[in-house]
């Protein structure tokens, strides 16, 4: 079975064609990043604007990749939410039209879910359930209690910031470029993860919920005081920028892997599957193998951890699977979608 998969929710055009839910016969990805990098996050218009430019060539190059007709697909498959809802209707839009002319089914897949399924997409070997869903992204930080590929019960999730967004934010106040993780995590290599002691977010009687603000905030007072301003990117010696990285980075991944051994422990679970944009982090990677040693980790393959349509087309593939039937065509373009 041809699946095409297409992504568009935020900076990021992704087209791939994907064999039974596991063979990529292409995955590109047309980034933004460039476009959005002197504003120091994403701009939504200009983000729609480039999707509408690019989408229809990389389709192209995406099924000439595959060395696959536009007739062969299958079903189609494409993220439609959450994320930017003008950003998002783009890959919506064409993904009807497609199934219109083709007279092939069409799949509405949730993003935040997909970045989970990357990781199962890249481990061949069986995964025994429940186990704990954790996403880590620029706009989710959730741990879920996974009971099957579309079961899953929310455990807990940030209550503001986002984890990628507070390495976005961070970096931004440093005068780092955008997107802030990859930056933060190369400056960090030389850093002292002690030089600034920083809190991590822990909230009352809520053990798996997060929060990145208050982390923020004092990443911009352990530099410059009380009264430091918080628009404009602060004058630092490199020394500071790399302790302050590291320091940053430290307190941040302390508190993701206390809360995921917390919940691993109270709900007896020993395997862990991870998604999105911060399980790119190396650093992240190594700390969980050598501290938390007992935990199996399932990663997502590295081309695999930021937005892509493979994991949406894989995923639409496993739904498909378990009940196939096609979306209406009344569904819309979502900001927010609760698990
Ligand atoms: O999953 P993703 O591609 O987009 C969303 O769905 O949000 O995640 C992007 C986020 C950005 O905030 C970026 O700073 C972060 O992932 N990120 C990292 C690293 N690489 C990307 N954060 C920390 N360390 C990294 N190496
Ligand atoms: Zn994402």
């Amino acid at each position: 079975m041809y699946v095409l998969g297409i992504e568009s929710s935020c900076d990021e055009t992704a087209i791939s064609v994907v064999q039974d839910g596991r063979k990529i016969l292409s995955n590109l990805v047309a980034s933004q990043a460039y476009l959005h990098e002197e504003f120091g996050g994403v701009v939504p218009e200009l983000a729609c604007r480039r999707h509408v430019d690019v989408i229809i060539p990389l389709i192209k190059k995406g099924l000439q990749e595959a060395n696959t007709q536009l007739e062969e697909i299958d079903l189609i498959a494409v993220a439609h939410g959450p994320g930017l809802v003008g950003a998002l209707m783009i890959g919506l839009n064409t993904a009807k039209a497609l199934s219109l002319v083709l007279e092939k089914p069409y799949l509405c897949i949730n993003h935040v879910e997909a970045h989970l399924y990357a990781s199962l997409m890249s481990h061949p070997e069986s995964v025994e359930f429940p186990c704990l869903g954790v996403i880590l992204s620029g706009g989710h930080t959730s741990l879920l209690l996974m009971k099957n590929i579309g079961e899953y019960d929310l455990l807990g999730e940030t209550l503001d910031d986002a984890i990628g967004e507070a390495f976005d934010k961070v970096a931004k106040m440093m005068g780092l470029p955008y997107p802030g993780g990859p930056s933060i995590e190369a400056l960090a290599r030389e850093g002292d993860p002690k030089a600034f002691p920083l809190k991590r977010g822990i909230i009352k009687d809520k053990p798996y919920h997060f929060s990145f603000s208050g982390l923020k905030t004092a990443v911009l007072y352990s530099l410059k005081g009380q009264n430091a301003p918080n628009q404009k990117a602060l004058q630092l010696t490199l020394t500071e920028k790399k302790n302050m990285a590291a320091s940053f980075q430290r307190a941040a991944f302390d508190d993701i892997m206390q809360k995921i051994q917390c919940a691993c422990r109270n709900y007896g679970l020993y395997t862990v599957v991870f998604g999105g944009g911060v399980t790119n982090s190396k650093t992240l990677r190594q700390l969980f193998a050598t501290r938390l040693p007992d935990i199996r980790c399932l990663w997502p393959h590295h081309s695999l951890t930021l937005d892509n349509a493979a994991m949406i087309a894989g995923l639409a593939y496993q739904k498909w699977q378990s009940n196939p039937l096609g979306d209406r065509f009344d569904r819309e373009a979502v900001s927010r979608i609760h698990f």
